[in-house]
């Protein structure tokens, strides 16, 4: 199996001018798992956002680069599931149900708290870069709405002062 020698490049962020070792020790590594480069189509995406914060079109390039994967096919993917994020994001993600349970439980009142208390409507970035929020359709745990994921944290049963807390803790 071809080994990944990309070590340079123009910046893929704001922030990161180059793949990090860890990120191609990774994409090494799905690249030995599966037969069909294809096949770590979808574990590659999610590599890169989870590096980068979201996926910028050079990212898509790199991708199809290291992969051997048509940049059509790549960009295809990566727009048709909605976990994709294809625009800068803050350091932290903040994921709010509003579907109806988390309705019904009052997340109207959290919506609110991130509007006043950080200035935070949805599909918006604060201007510090601290945090982006994104609304959601149900995610999955209505039984303890109304729920939230931050990052990749899932929390439940949110009051307006348990999100303020957990919101304390995201740097
Ligand atoms: S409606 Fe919010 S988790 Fe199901």
């Amino acid at each position: 199996m071809r080994e990944i020698s990309i070590t340079g490049g123009e910046p893929l962020t704001r922030k990161k001018t180059a793949l990090s070792n860890k990120i191609l020790r990774e994409l090494n590594d799905l690249k030995r798992k599966y037969d069909n480069e294809r096949f770590s189509l979808l574990p590659a995406l999610y590599l890169f956002q989870r590096e980068y914060g979201w996926l910028s079109a050079e990212a898509l390039e790199k991708v199809g680069e290291i992969l051997g994967v048509p940049k059509t096919t790549v960009k295809s993917v990566s727009t048709f599931y909605a976990m994709f994020r294809h625009k800068p994001m803050g350091r932290h993600l903040i994921q709010l149900c509003t579907n109806v349970s988390c309705m019904i439980m009052g997340c109207e009142r959290l919506t609110d708290i991130l509007k006043t208390r950080y200035g935070l409507g949805p599909n918006a970035t604060t201007h510090d870069g601290r945090f982006s929020f994104l609304v959601m359709e149900c995610i999955g745990v209505c039984d303890i709405a109304p729920a939230m994921v931050v990052d990749t944290d899932l929390y439940g049963n949110l009051t307006e002062d348990s999100l303020i807390g957990i919101l304390e803790r995201y740097e």
